[in-house]
C-alpha cells in the first residue's frame, strides 16, 4: 500500500470541520490526545468477554495485551462490545442466536471508525458468528481466541468438558455412579475460565481458524491462563497494524484453498460435527464455492489428534504437544498452498513445525483411526445431506439396519425415553423429528439422544441415532445429524413412523428409509406443518429466513457481502 493511503477512519477523524469535531471531541472523553487522530490505523477490538460467559471472560484482560501491540506497533486501539454467547448458560440453544452476534458483529464494524479488527472470541458460537459477521465487511481482520480451560481434574482422575459430564450422567443413569459422586465432579471439571477442555467446537473453530491462516500460530491451543496467551495477543495487535498498512483483507485470506485445508485439518483432529455448519456459512459470507459433498476431501484423511471425545487427552496435553502446527506437520503432504496473515503459506507454518509428544499427537503411519473426517451422507431419508462423525462412533453400527423408534419432540423424547417398558431393542434406531432450525428453533445440541434407560442398565453405550438436531462437539456415538430438509418443514424425517426400517450406510454415504415411494407420499398428504413459528421479534425473523443446514443455516439476506462503505455522516 503507497505510504499516501488514506485509512477509513480518516473519513470520521480527518476532516477539519463541524463533523471531525465531533468524532475526535467524543473520543477525547477517552482521554486520547490531539496526535492520535492523525490519520494512524485505528483498530477495533471486537469483544465477547460477558459474566454470563466464563468461556470468554479472560477477554477482558487479554484485550489489554491486544492494547499494547496496537500502539507499540503505531495504532490506535479501540475496544467494543458485541453480544456474547456461553453455550452452557443461553436457552434454547446458542445457535439460535449465532446470526444474531453475526449482525451485530457486522453492523458494528461497518458503522465505526476502523480500519482492521481484532475478532476476540471463544466459545462455540462467538468464533463463527464474529468471523460470519466480520467476512460480510471485509477489513483486515486477525483472531485471538479465549484459549482452553484448564485440564479437569476428579479423585485423581482426568475429566474432559463436556465430554465426562454425558459419560458420568449415563453411569448415573445405568446406576455405576452415585448422584453425590455425580454431584462432586462439578467444580472440579471446569478449573479455570477459558473454552472446553476437549477437542469440542470451542478448540475446533480455533483450530480450523488457526488452520485458515487467520491468527498467529498457538492460538488455539494455549491454555486461558497461560502467559503466553497474553504474549500472543500483544503480537496480534502488532500484526493487525501491519495489516492495514499492506491492506489484506479477510477475504485474501479465506480462498477455496483455506476452507480445504480446514475440511483436512478437521478431520485429523477429530474436530466437532459443528464445523460443518459454520464453514459451509462463512463461506457463504466471502462467496467461495463450498458444499456438503466437499467434507468428502476428509473422508480418508486419518485422525492424528488423541484428545476428547475422539481419544483420551485433553487441550492442555495437545498444546504442550506442538498444537495445531504440529498437526500441519503431520498432513503437509495434504495441504494446499493458501495464504495466512502473517504473509506466507500455511504451508511455511507447517513445515517448521515440530512435534514434541506423538502420542498425543500421531505421525501419519501411527494414527489413532486410519479414516475419520466427518461424512455426508444422502438419501431418501435425507435429501439435501445429513452427516455422521465417524471417529466418535462405535464402527460397528457404521453400516446398520433397524426398525426407526420415533420421537416426535423433545418433550416426546424427554417423557418417554426413561419409561421401562419401551419397545426398543440395541438395533433400534431412534429419530427425534422437530429439532432442526426452523424446527427447535434453533437446530440445538440434542441430537446425541440418551440411550433409553432399560438399555443403558443392560449395558448398552451406543444405538444410532438420527435426527436434524446437531451434538456438542464433545459429545459421542454414532449419531446422523443435520438431516435436511429438517421435520418441521416437510422433509422426509417428519414421514418416518415407529417399526419402519432405516438403513445406515456409512461407507457409500446413503441414509435411506426402507418404505415405498407409494406409502411414503400417501403419509406426505396427511402431513400437517407444525404450529411453532414465533409471534414477533428475533426468533420470528429467524424462522422466517434460517437457511437448511446443508446450505449453513445462516438467514437468508445474509448471505454474501456488503462492503466497508458508509456514505452518510450521522448528524
Ligand atoms: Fe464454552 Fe464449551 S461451553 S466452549
Ligand atoms: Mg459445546
Amino acid at each position: 500500500m503507497p505510504d499516501d493511503k488514506k485509512n477509513r477512519s480518516q473519513d470520521w477523524y480527518g476532516p477539519v470541520n463541524k463533523d471531525g469535531f465531533i468524532h475526535r471531541s467524543s473520543m477525547k472523553a477517552l482521554g486520547l490526545p490531539d496526535h492520535v487522530f492523525d490519520g494512524r490505523p485505528v483498530i477495533g477490538i471486537c469483544n465477547t468477554w460477558s459474566e454470563f460467559n466464563p468461556c470468554n471472560s479472560g477477554l477482558r484482560t487479554l484485550a489489554e495485551g491486544v492494547k499494547r501491540g496496537v500502539w507499540e506497533a503505531g495504532g490506535l486501539p479501540v475496544e467494543f462490545p458485541v453480544s456474547s454467547l456461553g453455550e452452557d448458560q443461553v436457552r434454547p440453544t446458542t445457535m439460535l442466536f449465532r446470526n444474531l452476534l453475526a449482525m451485530d458483529v457486522e453492523e458494528a464494524i461497518r458503522a465505526h471508525p476502523m480500519d482492521g479488527v481484532v475478532l476476540m472470541g471463544g466459545c462455540d458460537k462467538t468464533t463463527p458468528g464474529q468471523l460470519m459477521g466480520a467476512a460480510s465487511v471485509d477489513l483486515p481482520t486477525i483472531v485471538v481466541s479465549a484459549g482452553p480451560s484448564l485440564s479437569g481434574r476428579y479423585r485423581g482422575k482426568t475429566l474432559g468438558s463436556g465430554t465426562d459430564v454425558w459419560r458420568l450422567s449415563e453411569d448415573v443413569r445405568a446406576g455405576t455412579m452415585s448422584v453425590k459422586d455425580f454431584m462432586a465432579a462439578e467444580a472440579d471439571i471446569n478449573r479455570s475460565i477459558g473454552v472446553c477442555n476437549t477437542m469440542g467446537t470451542a478448540s475446533t473453530m480455533a483450530s480450523l481458524i488457526e488452520t485458515m491462516g487467520l491468527s498467529l500460530p498457538m492460538n488455539a491451543s494455549l491454555p486461558a491462563v497461560d502467559a503466553r496467551r497474553m504474549a500472543l495477543a500483544h503480537l496480534s495487535g502488532i500484526r493487525i497494524v501491519e495489516m492495514v498498512k499492506e491492506d489484506m483483507t479477510l477475504s485474501s485470506i479465506l480462498t477455496r484453498n483455506s476452507f480445504e485445508n480446514a475440511i483436512l485439518a478437521n478431520a485429523a483432529l477429530g474436530g466437532s460435527s459443528n464445523a460443518v455448519v459454520h464453514l459451509l456459512a462463512l463461506a457463504k459470507r466471502v462467496g467461495v464455492p463450498l458444499d456438503l459433498s466437499d467434507f468428502d476431501l476428509g473422508a480418508e484423511v486419518p485422525l492424528l489428534v488423541d484428545c476428547m471425545p475422539s481419544g483420551k487427552y485433553l487441550m492442555e496435553e495437545f498444546c504442550y504437544a506442538g498444537g495445531v502446527p504440529a498437526v500441519l506437520n503431520s498432513i503437509r503432504e495434504m495441504l494446499r498452498d493458501a495464504p495466512t496473515i502473517q504473509g506466507r503459506s500455511i504451508r511455511d507454518t507447517a513445515a517448521e513445525a515440530e512435534c514434541y509428544n506423538d502420542d498425543v499427537i500421531r505421525r501419519l503411519d501411527n494414527p489413532v483411526l486410519a479414516a475419520a473426517g466427518i461424512r455426508g451422507l444422502k438419501g431418501n431419508l435425507a435429501p439435501n445431506g445429513a452427516i455422521i462423525k465417524p471417529c466418535a462412533a462405535t464402527e460397528n453400527l457404521l453400516q446398520h439396519e433397524g426398525p426407526a423408534l420415533v420421537f416426535s419432540s423433545i418433550e416426546d423424547l424427554r417423557a418417554r425415553i426413561n419409561d421401562p417398558d419401551l419397545p426398543v431393542t440395541a438395533d433400534s434406531v431412534l429419530v427425534l423429528q422437530g429439532c432442526g432450525p426452523q424446527g427447535y428453533p434453533g437446530m440445538a445440541e440434542v441430537g446425541n439422544l440418551p440411550i433409553p434407560a432399560r438399555l443403558v442398565k443392560a449395558g448398552i453405550r451406543d444405538m444410532v441415532r438420527i435426527s436434524d438436531a446437531r451434538m456438542s462437539g464433545t459429545a459421542f456415538g454414532t449419531v446422523v445429524l443435520h438431516v435436511s430438509p429438517e421435520s418441521s418443514v416437510g422433509g422426509p424425517l417428519a414421514l418416518v413412523q415407529t417399526g419402519d426400517l432405516i438403513r445406515l450406510d456409512t461407507q457409500a454415504g446413503r441414509l435411506d428409509l426402507l418404505v415405498d415411494e407409494a406409502e411414503l407420499e400417501a403419509r406426505r398428504a396427511d402431513w400437517t406443518a407444525p404450529t411453532n413459528l414465533a409471534e414477533r421479534g428475533y426468533v420470528r425473523l429467524y424462522q422466517d429466513h434460517v437457511l437448511q443446514a446443508d446450505q449453513g443455516a445462516d438467514l437468508d439476506f445474509l448471505v454474501g457481502s456488503s462492503g466497508a462503505t458508509v456514505t452518510r455522516e450521522s448528524h
